[in-house]
Order: C-alpha cells, then sequence, then structure tokens
C-alpha cells in the first residue's frame, strides 16, 4: 500500500523545500500541485486567453502538458523550459485567479491522484489532505507568519531580477491568503485530522524531522 502524506498551507510556508526533502529521505514520490494551476496559468498568459473564462481555462486541460521531477528544479511546460518564469509573480497571481474554479480543479482530480504510487507519497497543496487525499496516512498543515513568508518570498524574487517591494509582497500574501481561504472550492483551511505546524521560527531540517516523527507514530508505518 502506498503511503499518503499530505502537506497543505499557504505559499511560502515552506511546504515545496520541506516536502522535496521529505520525499528525497523517505524514497517516496512527489507531487507539487501548486504547479498544475500554476502550468494552466502561464498557458492562458503565453496564450492571451482570458482569465475569466472558466469554461475556456478549464477546457485546456488536457493541452498542458506539465514535466516536473523530485530530483531536479527544471519543469517543462509543453517541451518549453519554464522554470524561472512558473514561479513569477504574474503567474502566481493568474493562477490563484484560475484555482477558484471548480471545473478546473475537478478536472485535475484523478490526474493527481495518479501520483500516488509506489512506495509512498508526499503531495503538497491546499486541498491535498481534505479534497485529493482524504485517506491519507497523514496530514500535515504547515503554516507561518504573512511577514516571514513575504521576507521568503522578497528574497526570492529579488534573486530572480524582479522589482517588488516587501510591503507590497505583504499585502498582496494577505489578500490571496483570503482568497484562498475565503473560496467555496476546496478553501485553504486545515482539515479534519490536521497537524497544524507553526514554521515561522522554525528550520526546513526543524519541521521535516517533526514529521517524520509523527509519520513514526502511525501503527502501520
Ligand atoms: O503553491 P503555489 O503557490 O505554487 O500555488 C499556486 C496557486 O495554486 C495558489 O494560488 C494556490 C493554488 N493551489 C490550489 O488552489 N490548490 C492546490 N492544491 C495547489 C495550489
Amino acid at each position: 500500500m502506498t503511503k499518503i502524506i499530505t502537506l497543505d498551507g499557504p505559499s511560502g510556508s515552506g511546504k515545496g523545500t520541506v516536502g522535496r526533502a521529505l520525499a528525497i529521505d523517505l524514497g517516496f514520490n512527489y507531487l507539487d500541485s501548486g504547479l498544475l494551476y500554476r502550468s494552466l496559468a502561464l498557458n492562458a498568459l503565453i496564450n492571451h486567453l482570458d482569465l475569466n473564462d472558466e469554461f475556456g481555462i478549464a477546457a485546456t486541460v488536457n493541452d498542458v502538458s506539465l514535466e516536473f521531477s523530485l530530483c531536479s528544479p527544471v519543469v517543462t511546460l509543453n517541451g518549453a523550459d519554464v522554470t524561472d518564469e512558473i514561479r513569477s509573480e504574474r503567474v502566481s497571481l493568474a493562477s490563484s485567479k484560475i484555482a477558484k474554479y471548480s471545473l478546473v480543479r475537478k478536472r485535475l482530480v484523478d490526474f493527481q491522484r495518479k501520483f500516488s504510487r509506489g512506495d509512498g507519497l508526499i503531495a503538497d497543496g491546499r486541498d491535498m489532505g481534505s479534497v485529493i487525499f482524504p485517506s491519507a496516512d497523514l496530514k500535515i498543515f504547515l503554516t507561518a507568519s504573512v511577514k516571514v513568508r513575504a521576507v521568503r518570498r522578497y528574497k526570492e524574487l529579488i534573486a530572480r531580477g524582479e522589482n517588488v517591494s516587501l510591503r507590497d509582497l505583504e499585502r498582496r500574501i494577505a489578500l490571496r491568503d483570503k482568497g484562498d481561504r475565503e473560496r467555496k472550492v476546496s478553501p485553504l483551511i486545515a482539515g479534519e485530522g490536521a497537524i497544524v505546524i507553526d514554521a515561522s521560527e522554525k528550520s526546513v531540517n526543524e519541521v521535516k524531522k517533526e514529521i517524520i516523527h509523527y509519520f513514526d507514530l502511525i501503527p502501520s508505518v
């Protein structure tokens, strides 16, 4: 049986870094579900599609071929290297918009479930424990203060050469959180049975160890 650890929480809480480290340590697959929404958003931006058109965006789900792997940071979209662009601010904003569409979300369900194979899976996202893998062995909700997340994102964007202000980022992150939390479909909440970890003051290694500790407590593991 494939063991599943879901890792939900807001952007910048460290899910990606912690999730990859966990997957490598445990020898599990890794699903970065945010990349799915990002790839649809980037595809829509590249092809000048209307981001307000839920049906139009949902219709592109099968047009987009996304490749990413645990061992390499490279992400390709329909064969093109989009590693940098897919994490840009414009794609973050666009993906947050299309992630609200229930039609889009429904069409991504089966694709995401297929990542559950082999010994185990670390599933990183917003609705992994609540919607995609409700019977996961361990559900973690990883969070961090808006300030800490804004500083992380600021450093990331500056390193990428994007011109942003920390205050602006803080405001946008708080606004995006609110949208993600209050949306009707798959809202960003710590679902039933999820263990909440606040990573504001913790290193990646500390969070990883804490999760492995909870995982080791599961009787069948
Ligand atoms: O984790 P991320 O920042 O790469 O996610 C990009 C967007 O996709 C963000 O607005 C939240 C959304 N998302 C979602 O709604 N459900 C998921 N399972 C993963 C991401």
